[in-house]
């Protein structure tokens, strides 16, 4: 949460919103009061689809110079935004943004220092921007918890990228929809807090492991990928993951060492379902997942044949089993 908003829990909220008439000419922006006085302000700015709510009549998409002191969101999504360049994103009003939407143009290219200033971004959302290379210097200087840079065309991605010389906050990184082909790490995995990683619908043919070690991740979604097999200890370090998507491998999952899993003590849920090739599905690999609760295999070959049906119960109507103490077994 964002040290901003850490008054409003204080106070004894009583919010009251109105729309502002000295907003841009392009934008519309909503201010919410809270507070017995309604003494503090926090206006969201929406400049998106310029071209739309300018009645059709063709407005150059433009990035306010300034936007009102207690800004709190700028939305510049479907605009056709392509050359960010710095300073654009610097006037009056900035600072104290906390939100941040460029998804839905053409950027293809975000240089460094376009953000530097944004001290209080938390939230950055960069998917269908057309991105095909970060820039390792673009977040410097940013602290921020959740971005989104799904549906790009990056096929190679450096973790080193979102180090950003910040004392950092747990961040959820979005990657799905993007070409991957490999991610890679330089730093060491204490710098780096990330917490949620959906690498969903890409070209990855093995599971990152070596990138990945020792990261405090939570959640991993890896579904959708060209992974084949899992080897041995394919999640070495990373016993804080609690839920794990492998599913629908599109290069077939065909196998799943013994092993594969170990050291996921924390691993609460698993989804391996529609993977047909998944032809055995030993016990064993199911052994040491002491804190597992929900499986799904739907669509395996060896739904009704591996040990894990016998010793968990169908629940739900979307093939969810919920499964005790599956990891004690046997
Ligand atoms: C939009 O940009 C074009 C080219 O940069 C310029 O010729 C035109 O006058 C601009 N239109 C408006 C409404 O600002
Ligand atoms: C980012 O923007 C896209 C497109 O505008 C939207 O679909 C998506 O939900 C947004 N991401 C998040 C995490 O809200
Ligand atoms: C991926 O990154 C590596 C190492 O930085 C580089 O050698 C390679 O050319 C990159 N590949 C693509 C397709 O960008």
């Amino acid at each position: 949460m964002n040290l901003l908003l850490l008054p409003l829990l204080l106070l004894n909220i009583s919010r009251t919103w109105c729309i502002r008439n000295d907003c841009l000419p392009v934008c519309r922006c909503h201010t919410l009061s809270y507070g017995p006085f309604e003494s503090l302000r926090l206006t969201h700015v929406d400049c998106s689809d310029q071209y739309s709510n300018s009645g059709g009549k063709w407005y150059n998409a433009s990035i306010p110079k300034y936007l009102p002191l207690d800004s709190i969101s700028l939305d510049l999504s479907s605009n056709r935004l392509n050359a960010l360049k710095p300073g654009m994103l610097h006037g009056p009003g900035y600072t104290t943004l906390t939100t941040l939407d460029l998804s839905r143009n053409p950027l293809e290219h975000l240089g460094p220092n376009v953000l530097s200033g944004l001290f209080y971004l938390d939230f950055l959302n960069l998917s269908h921007t057309g991105l095909q290379v970060l820039d390792l210097r673009m977040l410097q200087g940013l602290s921020l918890s959740d971005l989104d840079l799904s549906h790009n065309h990056l096929q190679n991605v450096s973790l080193d990228t979102f180090v950003t010389g910040r004392i950092g906050r747990p961040l959820n990184l979005r990657l799905s929809d993007n070409g991957l082909t490999s991610i890679i790490r330089h730093t060491g995995g204490t710098k780096l807090k990330l917490r949620f990683l959906d690498l969903s619908q890409n070209l990855l043919s093995v599971v990152p492991s070596h990138t990945l070690q020792g990261l405090p991740l939570r959640h991993l979604d890896l579904s959708e990928n060209f992974i084949s097999t899992l080897p041995p200890k394919a999640f070495d370090g990373l016993s804080e993951l609690i839920h794990l998507n492998l599913r629908a491998m599109r290069g077939q999952l065909s196998s799943i060492s013994h092993h594969a899993f170990s050291g996921l003590i924390n691993l609460h849920e698993m989804d391996i379902s529609g993977n047909p090739a998944l032809a055995v599905l030993s016990p064993d690999i199911f052994q040491g997942l002491h804190s597992l609760r929900e499986l799904r295999i739907t669509g395996t070959a060896h739904e009704t044949a591996s040990a894990a049906p016998t010793l968990c119960t169908e629940y739900g109507p979307d093939g969810w089993m919920d499964c005790g103490n599956i990891g004690d077994f046997p």
